[in-house]
């Protein structure tokens, strides 16, 4: 592929802009500059220099985020700094997109990605892909709850009772529990209808993978990690 076209479809700016990147002798291939953005490169396994940062080629993208509170999972957000501006420019001039979103005050595991098909796959009801949450509770938690939880509750817009797929308490008012649906405020709300109230609310998992573990030990809240292969693989445990 021309390297103005790597440079541009990797998210550095518009062909022009890519083309006086390489003219300026500001890319580099193997530690040597290459200055004729028509070079023909092959994309495998590349990795290229951007005025002096190093980037591996990759055909579609995919990243976690440790969601902090206070940010909107919007490109335009309204009241709060958006996720977006969490992430490098060049993976947002890819367009990619959250899968699925957090509220505003909720923290944790926040998936994204500059490819259609899984994107949707993941937010597709049918995929089952469990996400796992721990909400502070306003008032104490129950053996009640659980097994509201656990049985479904009612929501407005949902035409069966939505259970939650397991559901725990981790302390007198901190209690574990997964879903696989997607929708609006749907831990909120379930916990709502089951009796009680959510305080903070936080993603520690999706599918099978968690922060704190594997490719996402260590990373902190607001900072974001690449999701090779292997990686992905762990979203579908039971695959
Ligand atoms: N459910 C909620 O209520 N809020 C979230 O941010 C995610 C799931």
């Amino acid at each position: 592929m021309k390297l103005e076209r790597i440079l541009q479809n990797q998210g550095f700016g518009s062909r022009r802009q890519c083309r006086q990147l390489v003219e300026l002798g500001e890319v580099r291939i193997g530690g040597e500059i290459i200055d004729n953005p028509g070079a023909e490169i092959a994309t495998a396994g590349l990795v290229f220099e951007v005025e002096g940062e190093a980037w591996t080629y990759r055909d579609k993208t995919y990243l976690a985020l440790y969601k902090p509170s206070g940010y909107e999972c919007s490109h335009e957000p309204k009241h709060h700094r958006g996720v977006y501006s969490l992430l490098p420019h060049q993976l947002v001039a890819r367009n990619v997109q959250s899968v699925g979103r957090l509220d505003v005050d909720t923290t944790g595991l926040l998936l994204f990605s500059d490819d259609g098909a899984f994107i949707h796959n993941l937010s597709s009801p049918k995929k089952h892909v469990p996400k796992i949450y721990r909400a502070e509770l306003a008032e104490d938690g129950s053996d009640i709850l659980i097994k509201r939880l656990l049985a479904g509750v009612d929501l407005i817009d949902e035409p069966l009772p939505v259970p939650a797929l397991t559901a725990r308490l981790l302390g007198p008012r901190t209690l574990e529990m997964s879903v696989d649906l997607g929708k609006y405020h749907v831990v909120k709300r379930m916990i709502a209808a089951a009796g009680n109230h959510v305080e903070q609310l936080h993603r520690s998992g999706f599918g099978g993978l968690n922060l704190g573990e594997g490719c996402l030990a260590g990373l902190a809240e607001g900072e974001w990690v690449y999701l090779e292969a292997a990686d992905l693989q762990q979203l579908h445990p039971a695959a």
